[in-house]
């Protein structure tokens, strides 16, 4: 099973590594990417540590898959993650974020494209899903870049600071075209 993806314009994905640290910290510290942490503050060396350990253990189990994406200078522009493996149905859940210096150059879209083709062949899924806050546009075109059939429209799925989102469902299956 391949640890090193790469995308057409040179951007590298590998598994996040102990020494991101800095890395997790500077991409966490935006408001905003405290959704991406599950609500959880990434706002410390021990709270990025802990989570770089939670994604070596999900990897290590075969539970889910996280990448760092890293840009031709060897800087990390983003993370794209296959999570809630599911063996018993050959699913999984994937998700993405850019760090805001890496936005709008594609990268989001060329990478969770290059990791849901690992995911659907060295992984052996067959059916990928994600979903995004209707409010979402740039996620919505990052999963339709990535393969991403829209599937519908679930209403009031999430809440955040007491107010419910729409969240649009997409997937990709193994058998879809390319
Ligand atoms: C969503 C996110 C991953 C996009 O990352 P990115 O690297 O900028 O994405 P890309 O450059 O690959 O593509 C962005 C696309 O969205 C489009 N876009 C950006 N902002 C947009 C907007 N407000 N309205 C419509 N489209 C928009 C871009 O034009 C581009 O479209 P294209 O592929 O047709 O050229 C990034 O903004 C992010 O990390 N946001 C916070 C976390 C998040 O929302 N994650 C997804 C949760 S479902």
């Amino acid at each position: 099973m391949r640890e090193l993806l790469t995308t057409p314009a040179g951007y590298r994905l590998r598994p996040w590594a102990v020494t991101d640290v800095d890395a997790v910290l500077e991409a966490f510290a935006p408001p905003e990417m405290l959704r991406q942490s599950g609500g959880t503050p990434i706002d410390s060396p021990g709270a990025a540590g802990a989570w770089l350990r939670a994604r070596r253990a999900a990897w290590d189990s075969g539970s889910g898959y996280s990448w760092a994406v890293v840009d031709p200078a060897g800087a990390v522009a983003g993370n794209v993650a296959v999570s809630s493996v599911d063996r018993r149905h050959d699913t999984g859940w994937v998700s993405y974020w850019t760090t805001h210096a890496a936005r709008g150059r594609g990268v989001a879209g060329a990478a969770t494209r290059a990791v849901a083709d690992w995911a659907l062949t060295d992984l052996g899924l067959f059916r990928l899903e994600l979903g995004h806050r209707v409010d979402n546009p740039a996620s919505c075109r990052v999963a339709r870049r990535a393969g991403f059939a829209v599937e519908g429209l679930e209403r009031a799925k999430l809440r955040y600071d007491g107010t419910r989102h729409d969240v649009e469902l997409h997937a990709r299956l193994a058998i879809d075209p390319a």
